[in-house]
């Protein structure tokens, strides 16, 4: 055994090859006790090593029950973050390179959202009237901020249902950071347009008049996703002009107008399933990363299928890339000399409030 880490500087000039080679080794002398979870829009090259794949839905219950002493999660922050908080006090989650951030979750802090929810104090009675959801794409101190609230979490799959047990509550929701994820799943529950307005934080009371803030059912943080507004309606329209029969699938983070044009709308697990079930030699438009479609247009081709990226500039989530096989072998290789690098660590005060919010979610609601 080292006693000291072993340096990055030492794995950021080797191959992908050799990479893959001592990463085999690497699992292979670190066996059961480390487990490697992967999101979908992983690059090919660490996205094979992973032991269990999936959305954020899925990956946040697979870290919830994982076995395993070390949760190396080749994902972004919030994800690590929910691994840490959902896996027992004796397992460490790790985050193979600590730049992999997300650049939506980045769009609401507790700052910003502690000083909306003031404002908004002003107006109506929050605390009776309004359930705070934050998507899963956030920092672990919002969850522990709707935790705190009597709030909850929602992910890309289920945030139709976390709505309708939101609105069972009380009557209106504050919805952070994706306006768009909001926005697309309150439209197909009915609610109108006008009744989700948009809280611009940058503007004195999120830039509304009482009035509009007494009308609405839903509060949505303006954030975005930078890799689906790449998506738009003229994608679609151009695309079918080509090829009639294509169907459109989207990722409830691209735009209403883009989701408004889409035949499917659904979680990167969603999507997958979709297309894989779909008749062989049909021909899929995807809004969503291009790791994913890629692969899934690989993986289709042989039964005739196929799978196009919607937008002409090929556009993939540069944070998710940020994990390669270099970081993930440097993970790996500390660990069996008994060193862990990249830990992420929740503090236990937010991890409790964050923990009751994912509860919220994950006990009732998947
Ligand atoms: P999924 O939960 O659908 O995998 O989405 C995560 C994400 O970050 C999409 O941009
Ligand atoms: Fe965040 Fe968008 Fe990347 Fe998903 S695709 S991790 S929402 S920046």
């Amino acid at each position: 055994m080292t006693s000291s880490a072993l340096p990055i500087q030492d794995y950021a000039l080797l191959s992908d090859e050799e990479c893959d080679v001592r990463i085999v080794a690497a699992k292979a002398a670190l066996g059961s006790r480390c487990v490697i979870l992967g999101h979908h829009y992983q690059r090919d090259e660490v996205f094979k090593h992973a032991d269990f794949w999936g959305d954020s839905l899925k990956l946040s219950r697979d870290a919830a029950e994982a076995d395993a002493e070390y949760i190396v999660f080749c994902g972004v922050h919030f994800m690590a973050e929910v691994a840490d908080i959902l896996s027992r006090p004796d397992q460490i989650a790790i985050l193979p390179d600590m730049a992999a951030g997300c650049s939506m979750a980045d769009m609401a802090n507790l700052i910003k959202v502690q000083k909306c929810w003031a404002e908004l104090a002003q107006v109506i009675d929050v605390e009776s009237s309004i359930t705070p959801v934050t998507y899963i794409n956030s920092a672990a101190d919002l969850k522990a901020f709707c935790g705190e609230h009597e709030g909850t979490v929602c992910t890309s799959s289920n945030a139709q249902k976390i709505l309708e047990w939101s609105f069972s509550k009380r009557e209106k929701v504050l919805f952070f950071p994706d306006q768009h994820l909001g926005r697309n799943t309150g439209y197909r529950m009915g609610i109108p347009l006008e009744e989700m307005v948009t809280w611009d934080f940058e503007q004195p009371l999120g830039g509304l008049t009482t009035k509009q803030i007494k009308d609405a059912k839903i509060i949505l943080w303006k954030g975005f996703c930078s890799v689906h507004q790449v998506f738009k309606p003229e994608h679609i329209d151009n695309f079918l002009v080509r090829y009639p029969e294509t169907k459109v699938i989207a990722h409830p983070e691209a735009s209403f107008e883009v989701c408004e044009k889409a035949d499917y709308i659904g979680s990167t697990e969603t999507i997958l399933k979709i297309v894989r079930n779909a008749e062989p030699n049909t021909r899929w438009l995807v809004a969503t990363e291009l790791n994913l479609v890629n692969r899934l247009h690989e993986e289709c081709k042989a039964q005739g299928k196929n799978v196009h990226f919607m937008s002409p500039t090929l556009c993939m989530c540069s944070t998710m890339f940020r994990t390669d096989p270099q970081h993930l072998l440097w993970i790996l290789e500390n660990l069996v000399q008994g060193i862990v690098v990249n830990r992420i660590l929740v503090p236990e005060t937010i991890a409790k409030q964050a923990k009751h919010a994912l509860d919220n979610m994950l006990s009732q609601f998947v």
